[in-house]
């Protein structure tokens, strides 16, 4: 039973590449271990993050996630249950934000910010996929 879920959040303080790859770090160590693969964004105080795995796996990690005081207002844009994964190839892959082209942004929201507070958590999931397509993702397995 494989579930897709996707938040987004507000980082509590300015998030240095030293706190993003703490975050990392912790994801690529525990990850592996309870079958959850995904992708991980950051840009400019917003943190965009889709989980996949098992069902009870997702909800434990998302919840442990959400009471996370590095970042508030966690709000769940996207959840479903799926048959394949699309974001298997990452334990938490990164989107490398110095390639993502505006373009990219604007095609799915009104500026070329990322806002998925404003748009609907079908156009934030495309974005990801598109993302993933153009291989904008960092980070091993
Ligand atoms: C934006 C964000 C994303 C996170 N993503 C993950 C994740 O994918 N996997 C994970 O284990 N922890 C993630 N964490 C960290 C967890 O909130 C928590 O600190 C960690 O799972 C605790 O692991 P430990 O019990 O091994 O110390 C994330 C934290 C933040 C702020």
């Amino acid at each position: 039973m494989l579930v897709r879920l996707m938040y987004a959040s507000r980082a509590v303080a300015a998030t240095d590449q030293d706190s993003l790859l703490a975050i990392l770090r912790k994801s690529k160590a525990n990850n592996p271990v309870i079958g959850v693969t995904g992708v991980l964004c950051y840009s400019e105080g917003i943190f965009l993050q889709v989980l996949e795995g098992g069902r009870s796996a997702v909800n434990r990690l998302y919840n442990q996630i959400a009471a996370d005081k590095r970042h508030t207002q966690v709000e769940l844009l996207h959840y479903e249950e799926i048959g394949e994964r699309r974001f298997a190839g990452w334990s938490m892959g990164q989107v490398n934000m110095a390639r993502l082209n505006p373009a990219l942004l604007l095609k799915y929201s009104e500026t070329a910010t990322l806002d998925p507070y404003a748009v609907s958590g079908a156009a934030s999931l495309a974005l990801f996929e598109e993302l993933v397509a153009t291989a904008a993702i960092v980070g091993q397995p």
